[in-house]
């Protein structure tokens, strides 16, 4: 082997260690969800399952509760406005197509962490109609103290009638 050839062969294998350093962040993915010991794959979501964006916001259930689905990634979260009754259970879950982020409803108590790869819950329940702003509180890079969303609480009789595969959310308000 000549050192020509053997500076090239270098230089690819360089190169090639060099990639997956710039991939940190798809690397890291799958670690996070191991560690957290979940299952969804952020970098799909758009595409199938529980977070496509026709079952991203509020869900009439059975019992007469409400289960809200979210999405957070730099820098925003889906939907922008969520619409709850008043006085029922909120199943709140959400998910985090990049990095970590928090979901806080302000004047309450409520804050969330959302990690990608696994899905945050959390039981909400707002006895009075109100409006609550609902930041991100994990600093999560450049647009993190753009990124918000708000939530809209109305009274029961003016949610409204949910038929089933259909969501709720402020426009229809
Ligand atoms: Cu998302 Cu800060």
């Amino acid at each position: 082997m000549n050192w020509r050839k053997l500076r090239t062969f270098l230089l690819t294998l360089l190169v090639l260690c060099l990639i997956p350093a710039t991939r940190y962040y798809q690397i890291d993915v799958p670690l996070v969800g191991f560690l957290k010991g979940s299952q969804i794959d952020p970098l799909t979501l758009h595409l199938a399952g529980e977070f496509v964006e026709s079952n991203l916001g509020t869900e009439q259930d059975a019992d007469g509760s409400v289960t809200v689905r979210m999405i957070a990634e730099q820098y925003l979260f889906i939907p922008h406005c969520i619409l709850v009754p008043a006085g029922v259970p909120v199943h709140l879950r959400v998910t985090s197509a990049d990095a970590v982020h928090s979901l806080a409803i302000n004047d309450t108590n409520y804050k969330v962490e959302v990690l990608p790869g696994s899905i945050a819950e959390a039981q909400l329940e707002f006895a009075q109609p109100g409006e609550y702003a609902m930041p991100c509180r994990e600093f999560c890079g450049a647009g993190h103290y753009a990124m918000r969303s708000r939530l809209r609480v109305v009274a029961r009789d003016q949610f409204p009638v949910l038929r089933t595969g259909e969501r709720g959310n402020c426009a229809a308000q």
